[in-house]
């Protein structure tokens, strides 16, 4: 795990996005499994930004949707489906056939965990999964004690998910369960970004780099998988050992 410091919040979001962006010009093919929330918009702007300016062939490449909340609509302004289909499913106007959401109103939400695990394996699994972490340690909504072997799943939502969650809705909102893409295909992924900014996330930043690797904290399993980045701004890594933070 490589764990690097920009100065501010564009800077790492700029990063991620050269990441992805190049990475897709040398794999048209490549399978990415994405995060939605606050930390990683920027990067979905900037890379979308990338992908056209540049003009790099994304007409090949797969997206996974990393989660959603159960029981929302896609046209709720604070599900996952909204956010991706803004922020990179218009402006890139991908064909339906390249992503891959989970579809938080069925019937039978395991079926959707199921269709989702076989679209990752006819894709031969994510060569990049980029990540935020929740104030709980969650990564998607693999919340506190999930197994980290498990593939996709629904979860009870924990208390802080709950209640953090509310920031991405314009009401209260009665959010109970999410389903996810799980710390098992994290740990396949070829390559995992997790990123951080702001004061906020900087204990919890120190828990997932630092502290101990259990599934009570989810996010730990980071210092366990074979080819993962940490991007952090200056205020989430403020709490890091400064000898193991590489500065941008
Ligand atoms: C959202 C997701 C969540 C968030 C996490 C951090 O799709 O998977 O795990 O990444 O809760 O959220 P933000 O980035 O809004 O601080």
């Amino acid at each position: 795990m490589r764990t690097i410091c920009f100065p501010d919040y564009r800077h790492l979001s700029d990063f991620a996005a050269d990441e992805i962006a190049i990475a897709i010009k040398n794999k048209p093919d490549l399978t990415l499994c994405m995060a939605s929330g606050h930390t990683p918009a920027l990067a979905a702007e900037l890379l979308v930004k990338k992908l056209r300016e540049e003009k790099i062939d994304y007409s090949r490449f797969t997206f996974f949707g990393l989660d959603e909340w159960v029981g929302l609509p896609p046209s709720n302004e604070g599900s996952c489906h909204y956010f991706f289909q803004q922020k990179i499913f218009t402006p890139l106007a991908l064909k339906p056939s390249q992503y891959f959401l989970f579809n938080s109103l069925a019937n039978d939400p395991e079926s959707e965990c199921v269709k989702m695990d076989k679209a990752i394996a006819s894709k031969a699994g994510i060569d990049i999964m980029i990540v935020g972490i929740g104030m709980n340690g969650h990564i998607g909504f693999n919340e506190p004690g999930t197994p980290f072997t498990i593939l996709s799943h629904m979860a009870t939502l924990d208390e802080v998910t709950r209640s953090v969650g509310q920031k991405y809705f314009k009401q209260e909102t009665s959010l109970n369960k999410g389903i996810t893409i799980g710390l098992g295909h994290l740990m396949n992924a070829r390559k995992v970004i997790l990123m951080a900014n702001g004061n906020k996330k900087a204990e919890v930043i120190k828990n997932a780099v630092e502290g101990l690797v259990t599934p009570s904290f989810p996010a730990s399993i980071i210092q366990q998988h074979r080819n993962a980045v940490v991007l952090l701004d200056e205020e989430a890594a403020s709490l890091l050992d400064n000898d193991l933070v590489t500065k941008f």
